[in-house]
């Protein structure tokens, strides 16, 4: 993504004096830097110095009405096309966390609607703080990118991590992050089949199972759930009427889909039964194979004689191959499943989808050195039973408007 104008929201904290430096290596990669200073930044470095390298008013005043009319704080956001808070104090994440808006940088931060990056700057019991640990997640859900801190020596005396992060890795990680943004939020290329999924059904399992050894134990796998949540965006963004059946992820519930979480297989096949019919079904979940037979009502404790408990497993149902078998209207159109492998991956892909009974199988190396489970990328190969597709690494958003297109275009063929 190619940027003209970032806006940086300069917080009160001693790496402010960074900030002129910050300016200086944006503009050399050709981006222009407007600047708002809070009140507490002014303290810590110069309106003008800043107004000097920047070549810009500086903005530190949101009743100054002479700015507003001139430049309101929502046009302020609104003619970036990025938004940096550096240094990101503890205050200023809080107000973020929180939708504070109380002064020029908290009302611009929550009138934007364009990338934020933030990079952190506190003491370091100030970071570790569970507060500022909460504020963060929070903003991390909101789609914020945090950038740093990095370790060291601090201004207080302490040690650890709080210091801003070095000038030129904040530059080169927001302009990864532009590219990134712009891949994830490009409306996914449709255009030739646009409507054909209009209406329909798509059900689509995601994410990991956990199968649960007594209270507070339970046996699970890597699995993110990333890519489940992309197809399923993707499928709504393209007009389908979308069910996501997911384990336990982090992840928030994509725009426009109706979620149901669940923990276990064995609930996983009770919500996806409930959910059909449906005309496209995706099984992305990394469903466990096996389940403890019997459960344990309390904390299994330590013996005396210090022996492991033997735990017996039991085979979880076969979600996906359920699916295919059904007959009918409960049979959807298209099922597609997806096949983890860590060797030998086309052979056992396309041997697994005739013994599930699935129409298409996606299949990914999720070896530990691809970097597949719980990263944002992929590299995919689609089976189905005339053809094979090979896709070269792209991002999970990639693949899941890619499978978009692939399945309208072959709906498109279906006879109506
Ligand atoms: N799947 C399912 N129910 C299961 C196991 C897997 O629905 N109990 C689905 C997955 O959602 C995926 C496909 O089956 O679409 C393949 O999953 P995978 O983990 O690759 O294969 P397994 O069936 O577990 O076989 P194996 O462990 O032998 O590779």
């Amino acid at each position: 993504m190619s940027i003209n104008r970032i806006l940086i929201i300069i917080g009160g904290g001693i790496a402010a004096y960074k900030a002129p430096e910050l300016v200086r290596a944006f503009k050399k990669q050709g981006i222009n830097a407007r600047c708002v200073l809070t009140a507490a930044a002014a303290q810590f470095v110069s309106p003008l110095s800043i107004a000097s390298v920047s070549g810009d008013k500086v903005y530190e005043n949101l009743f100054d009405l002479k700015d507003e009319a001139e430049m309101g704080h929502i046009q302020l956001s609104r003619e970036a096309d990025a938004i940096l808070v550096a240094p990101a104090t503890a205050d200023l994440i809080g107000k973020m966390a929180m939708g504070v808006a109380n002064d020029l940088a908290s009302t611009t931060l929550l009138a934007t609607d364009k990338p934020v990056f933030i990079a952190p700057a506190m003491n370091v019991r100030m970071w570790h703080h569970p507060a500022t640990q909460r504020n963060l997640e929070q903003l991390k859900v909101d789609g914020i990118r945090i950038i740093g801190p990095d370790e060291g020596d601090m201004a207080c005396g302490e040690f650890g991590l709080g210091r801003m992060s070095e000038v030129d890795d904040i530059v080169s990680q927001v302009m990864h992050g532009l590219n990134q943004h712009e891949t994830e939020h490009a409306p996914p290329a449709l255009a030739k089949n646009d409507g054909v999924l209009s209406g329909k059904h798509v059900l689509v399992t995601a994410g990991p199972t956990h199968e649960p050894i007594d209270p507070v134990r339970y046996i699970a796998n890597r699995s993110s759930g990333k890519q489940g949540y992309a197809i399923a965006a993707a499928f709504a963004a393209s007009g389908a009427s979308v069910t996501l059946i997911s384990g336990p992820t982090d992840l928030p519930c994509p725009t426009g889909v109706q979620i149901t979480r669940v923990e276990t297989a064995c609930e996983m096949l009770a919500h996806v039964q409930a959910a059909l019919p449906a005309d496209i079904a995706v099984m992305t979940a990394a469903v466990a194979d096996w389940r403890v037979e019997t459960q344990a009502s309390q904390k299994v404790k330590k013996n005396a004689d210090s022996k492991a408990p033997t735990l017996t497993l039991v085979e979880n149902p076969d979600i996906l191959a359920w699916v295919s078998q059904q007959s009918g209207a409960q049979r959807p159109g298209l099922v597609i499943g997806f096949a983890a492998e860590t060797e030998n991956v086309s052979e056992y892909a396309q041997a697994k989808r005739i013994r599930k009974g699935c129409d298409w199988i996606v299949a990914n190396n999720v070896s530990p050195e691809n970097g597949i489970m719980g990263g944002d990328h992929n590299t995919v190969d689609i089976f189905t039973n005339d053809d094979q597709d090979k896709w070269p690494a792209m991002s999970k958003t990639e693949v899941a408007q890619k499978l978009v297109v692939k399945v309208s275009d072959y709906m498109l063929k279906q006879p109506q």
